[in-house]
Protein backbone atom coordinates (compact mmCIF):
# COMPACT_ATOMS: atom_id res chain seq x y z
CA UNK A 1 0.00 0.00 0.00
CA UNK A 2 1.45 3.47 -0.72
CA UNK A 3 1.44 6.07 1.59
CA UNK A 4 0.37 8.94 -0.93
CA UNK A 5 -1.97 8.34 -3.86
CA UNK A 6 -2.90 10.87 -5.64
CA UNK A 7 -5.62 10.51 -8.69
CA UNK A 8 -6.05 13.36 -11.11
CA UNK A 9 -5.51 16.12 -8.04
CA UNK A 10 -6.84 19.72 -9.40
CA UNK A 11 -6.56 23.01 -7.81
CA UNK A 12 -8.16 26.17 -9.50
CA UNK A 13 -7.87 28.96 -8.14
CA UNK A 14 -10.63 31.82 -8.83
CA UNK A 15 -8.35 34.81 -10.83
CA UNK A 16 -9.80 38.26 -12.28
CA UNK A 17 -11.92 37.18 -14.71
CA UNK A 18 -11.38 33.29 -15.35
CA UNK A 19 -9.61 30.61 -13.55
CA UNK A 20 -5.85 30.24 -13.09
CA UNK A 21 -5.35 25.90 -13.04
CA UNK A 22 -2.14 25.68 -10.27
CA UNK A 23 -2.43 21.76 -10.41
CA UNK A 24 -4.05 20.09 -13.91
CA UNK A 25 -5.06 16.46 -12.92
CA UNK A 26 -1.42 15.11 -11.57
CA UNK A 27 -1.14 11.38 -10.50
CA UNK A 28 1.63 9.99 -8.81
CA UNK A 29 2.44 7.68 -5.21
CA UNK A 30 4.94 7.94 -3.16
CA UNK A 31 5.87 4.78 -1.02
CA UNK A 32 6.60 4.41 2.69
CA UNK A 33 10.40 5.15 2.83
CA UNK A 34 11.10 7.24 -0.07
CA UNK A 35 12.70 10.56 -0.31
CA UNK A 36 10.64 12.60 -3.15
CA UNK A 37 11.95 16.29 -3.99
CA UNK A 38 9.81 18.12 -5.95
CA UNK A 39 11.05 20.88 -8.75
CA UNK A 40 9.97 23.35 -10.92
CA UNK A 41 9.80 26.93 -12.01
CA UNK A 42 8.23 29.33 -9.60
CA UNK A 43 4.67 29.22 -10.05
CA UNK A 44 4.47 25.78 -11.49
CA UNK A 45 2.52 24.41 -8.53
CA UNK A 46 4.77 22.75 -5.94
CA UNK A 47 3.50 24.55 -2.60
CA UNK A 48 -0.08 24.26 -3.98
CA UNK A 49 1.02 20.24 -3.97
CA UNK A 50 2.52 20.16 -0.84
CA UNK A 51 -1.06 22.14 0.63
CA UNK A 52 -2.95 19.33 -0.87
CA UNK A 53 -1.20 16.23 0.19
CA UNK A 54 -0.50 17.75 3.91
CA UNK A 55 -4.57 18.46 3.98
CA UNK A 56 -3.70 22.15 4.30
CA UNK A 57 -6.02 22.82 1.19
CA UNK A 58 -8.36 20.73 -0.66
CA UNK A 59 -8.40 19.90 -4.33
CA UNK A 60 -11.11 21.40 -6.51
CA UNK A 61 -10.95 17.74 -8.19
CA UNK A 62 -9.55 14.22 -7.95
CA UNK A 63 -8.45 12.48 -4.95
CA UNK A 64 -6.35 11.91 -2.52
CA UNK A 65 -5.55 8.26 -0.62
CA UNK A 66 -3.19 8.58 2.14
CA UNK A 67 -2.06 4.58 3.55
CA UNK A 68 -5.42 3.60 1.85
CA UNK A 69 -7.95 5.94 3.07
CA UNK A 70 -9.58 8.25 0.59
CA UNK A 71 -9.01 11.59 2.80
CA UNK A 72 -10.45 13.97 -0.21
CA UNK A 73 -14.05 14.23 1.28
CA UNK A 74 -13.34 14.20 4.97
CA UNK A 75 -15.02 16.95 7.36
CA UNK A 76 -12.04 19.36 8.56
CA UNK A 77 -11.95 18.18 11.85
CA UNK A 78 -11.53 14.75 10.66
CA UNK A 79 -8.89 16.11 8.09
CA UNK A 80 -6.85 18.00 11.55
CA UNK A 81 -7.05 14.43 12.97
CA UNK A 82 -5.04 13.11 10.12
CA UNK A 83 -2.77 16.31 9.97
CA UNK A 84 -1.71 16.06 13.52
CA UNK A 85 -1.25 12.44 13.31
CA UNK A 86 0.81 11.43 10.19
CA UNK A 87 2.29 14.88 8.84
CA UNK A 88 5.01 16.82 9.79
CA UNK A 89 5.58 19.95 7.98
CA UNK A 90 8.60 22.41 7.62
CA UNK A 91 8.38 25.67 5.74
CA UNK A 92 11.02 27.74 4.77
CA UNK A 93 10.28 30.61 7.40
CA UNK A 94 10.12 27.55 10.00
CA UNK A 95 6.86 29.25 11.74
CA UNK A 96 7.90 28.87 15.38
CA UNK A 97 5.85 30.45 17.84
CA UNK A 98 7.83 33.59 18.41
CA UNK A 99 7.17 33.92 22.19
CA UNK A 100 8.02 29.95 23.07
CA UNK A 101 11.06 28.46 24.02
CA UNK A 102 12.61 25.91 21.47
CA UNK A 103 11.41 23.48 24.03
CA UNK A 104 7.78 24.63 23.84
CA UNK A 105 7.85 24.99 20.37
CA UNK A 106 8.69 21.24 20.17
CA UNK A 107 6.36 20.23 22.67
CA UNK A 108 3.08 21.77 21.17
CA UNK A 109 2.08 18.57 18.68
CA UNK A 110 2.53 16.83 21.97
CA UNK A 111 -0.27 18.98 23.47
CA UNK A 112 -2.57 18.45 20.27
CA UNK A 113 -2.04 14.86 21.20
CA UNK A 114 -2.99 14.90 24.33
CA UNK A 115 0.17 13.69 25.77
CA UNK A 116 0.84 13.98 29.75
CA UNK A 117 3.00 17.24 30.51
CA UNK A 118 5.96 15.00 31.85
CA UNK A 119 5.78 12.65 28.84
CA UNK A 120 5.99 14.94 26.43
CA UNK A 121 9.11 17.00 28.08
CA UNK A 122 10.82 14.20 28.01
CA UNK A 123 10.35 13.20 24.80
CA UNK A 124 10.87 17.53 23.35
CA UNK A 125 14.09 17.03 25.17
CA UNK A 126 15.19 13.91 23.35
CA UNK A 127 14.24 15.03 19.59
CA UNK A 128 16.28 18.54 20.86
CA UNK A 129 19.31 16.93 21.89
CA UNK A 130 19.38 14.16 18.99
CA UNK A 131 19.17 17.09 16.83
CA UNK A 132 21.96 18.82 18.47
CA UNK A 133 20.11 21.52 20.68
CA UNK A 134 20.28 20.51 24.12
CA UNK A 135 22.20 23.89 25.43
CA UNK A 136 18.86 26.03 23.22
CA UNK A 137 16.09 24.33 24.50
CA UNK A 138 14.70 27.56 26.69
CA UNK A 139 15.87 29.95 24.09
CA UNK A 140 13.32 32.04 22.28
CA UNK A 141 13.65 31.69 18.36
CA UNK A 142 14.73 35.26 18.41
CA UNK A 143 17.82 33.83 20.79
CA UNK A 144 18.29 31.08 18.26
CA UNK A 145 20.56 31.43 14.70
CA UNK A 146 18.39 30.28 11.37
CA UNK A 147 20.43 26.95 10.87
CA UNK A 148 19.26 26.08 14.80
CA UNK A 149 15.28 27.63 14.20
CA UNK A 150 15.05 25.39 11.40
CA UNK A 151 16.27 22.15 13.58
CA UNK A 152 13.37 23.48 16.03
CA UNK A 153 11.28 23.10 13.32
CA UNK A 154 12.30 19.73 12.18
CA UNK A 155 12.30 18.24 15.73
CA UNK A 156 8.53 19.69 16.20
CA UNK A 157 7.81 17.90 12.75
CA UNK A 158 9.11 14.30 13.61
CA UNK A 159 8.34 14.65 17.59
CA UNK A 160 4.97 13.04 16.84
CA UNK A 161 6.37 10.18 14.91
CA UNK A 162 4.66 11.08 11.44
CA UNK A 163 4.59 8.75 8.86
CA UNK A 164 5.46 11.73 5.97
CA UNK A 165 7.55 14.50 6.74
CA UNK A 166 6.78 17.50 4.33
CA UNK A 167 9.16 20.36 4.10
CA UNK A 168 8.63 23.07 1.51
CA UNK A 169 12.10 24.77 0.39
CA UNK A 170 13.40 23.95 4.10
CA UNK A 171 17.13 25.02 3.27
CA UNK A 172 16.00 28.41 0.78
CA UNK A 173 17.20 30.48 3.74
CA UNK A 174 19.95 28.88 5.06
CA UNK A 175 23.56 28.89 4.10
CA UNK A 176 25.14 25.86 2.45
CA UNK A 177 26.74 24.40 5.69
CA UNK A 178 23.10 24.20 7.75
CA UNK A 179 21.46 23.18 4.86
CA UNK A 180 23.35 20.48 3.96
CA UNK A 181 23.06 19.66 8.07
CA UNK A 182 19.03 19.75 7.63
CA UNK A 183 19.80 17.24 4.63
CA UNK A 184 22.12 14.86 6.27
CA UNK A 185 18.57 15.40 9.18
CA UNK A 186 16.20 14.27 6.26
CA UNK A 187 18.21 11.32 4.85
CA UNK A 188 18.77 9.65 8.75
CA UNK A 189 14.67 10.11 8.96
CA UNK A 190 14.37 8.46 5.66
CA UNK A 191 16.93 5.43 7.10
CA UNK A 192 14.50 5.17 10.05
CA UNK A 193 12.06 4.75 7.50
CA UNK A 194 10.10 8.24 7.09
CA UNK A 195 8.89 9.30 3.72
CA UNK A 196 9.98 12.81 3.04
CA UNK A 197 8.39 15.10 0.77
CA UNK A 198 10.75 18.49 0.16
CA UNK A 199 9.87 20.98 -2.16
CA UNK A 200 13.22 22.69 -3.72
CA UNK A 201 14.67 24.37 -6.70
CA UNK A 202 18.38 23.57 -5.80
CA UNK A 203 19.10 20.84 -8.56
CA UNK A 204 21.98 19.80 -5.68
CA UNK A 205 19.50 19.62 -3.02
CA UNK A 206 17.36 17.57 -4.99
CA UNK A 207 19.95 14.85 -5.41
CA UNK A 208 19.85 13.97 -2.34
CA UNK A 209 16.42 12.56 -2.42
CA UNK A 210 16.18 9.48 -4.32
CA UNK A 211 13.41 10.45 -6.52
CA UNK A 212 12.78 13.33 -8.12
CA UNK A 213 9.06 14.75 -9.43
CA UNK A 214 9.26 18.03 -11.84
CA UNK A 215 6.24 20.10 -12.40
CA UNK A 216 5.49 22.68 -14.99
CA UNK A 217 2.52 24.67 -15.05
CA UNK A 218 0.45 22.27 -13.01
CA UNK A 219 1.38 18.83 -14.46
CA UNK A 220 4.15 16.18 -14.07
CA UNK A 221 6.68 16.32 -16.60
CA UNK A 222 8.94 13.96 -15.17
CA UNK A 223 9.30 11.89 -12.46
CA UNK A 224 12.88 9.53 -11.85
CA UNK A 225 15.18 8.06 -9.26
CA UNK A 226 18.46 10.18 -8.77
CA UNK A 227 21.29 7.85 -10.14
CA UNK A 228 23.92 9.71 -8.36
CA UNK A 229 22.44 10.60 -5.22
CA UNK A 230 24.26 12.59 -2.60
CA UNK A 231 24.50 11.42 1.18
CA UNK A 232 25.08 14.51 3.44
CA UNK A 233 27.44 14.56 6.58
CA UNK A 234 25.81 16.45 9.48
CA UNK A 235 28.61 19.12 10.01
CA UNK A 236 27.42 20.79 12.75
CA UNK A 237 26.78 17.43 14.58
CA UNK A 238 30.27 16.35 13.98
CA UNK A 239 31.61 20.18 15.15
CA UNK A 240 29.78 19.31 18.60
CA UNK A 241 30.68 15.75 19.10
CA UNK A 242 34.33 17.07 18.36
CA UNK A 243 34.04 19.72 21.75
CA UNK A 244 31.78 17.66 23.94
N1 LIG B 1 -4.25 31.37 -2.77
C1 LIG B 1 -4.07 31.56 -4.10
N2 LIG B 1 -4.94 32.30 -4.82
C2 LIG B 1 -4.78 32.50 -6.14
N3 LIG B 1 -3.75 31.99 -6.87
C3 LIG B 1 -2.84 31.27 -6.20
C4 LIG B 1 -2.93 31.01 -4.79
N4 LIG B 1 -1.88 30.24 -4.42
C5 LIG B 1 -1.16 30.03 -5.52
N5 LIG B 1 -1.72 30.63 -6.59
C6 LIG B 1 -1.23 30.60 -7.99
O1 LIG B 1 -1.10 29.23 -8.35
C7 LIG B 1 0.08 29.02 -9.09
C8 LIG B 1 0.97 28.01 -8.36
O2 LIG B 1 1.44 28.61 -7.15
P1 LIG B 1 2.39 27.84 -6.13
O3 LIG B 1 1.82 26.51 -5.88
O4 LIG B 1 2.60 28.74 -4.97
O5 LIG B 1 3.72 27.70 -7.00
P2 LIG B 1 5.23 27.40 -6.55
O6 LIG B 1 5.22 26.95 -5.12
O7 LIG B 1 5.70 26.35 -7.50
O8 LIG B 1 5.99 28.68 -6.74
C9 LIG B 1 0.72 30.39 -9.28
O9 LIG B 1 0.30 30.92 -10.51
C10 LIG B 1 0.16 31.18 -8.13
O10 LIG B 1 0.12 32.54 -8.43
MG1 LIG C 1 6.23 27.64 -3.41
Amino acid sequence: MKLVDAHNLTKTYASGTGTLTALDAVNFSIGAGEFVAIMGPSGSGKTTLMNLVGLLDRPSGGRLILEGEDVTGLSPDRQAGVRNARIGFIFQSYNLLPRSSAIENVELPLVYAGMQRRERRELARRFLSIIGLSGRMDHLPAMLSGGEQQRVAIARAVVNNPALILADEPTGALDSTTGRTVLAIFQKLNTLGKSVLMVTHDEAVARHASRILRIQDGRIVSDAAVEDRIFARDAQREAAGAVS
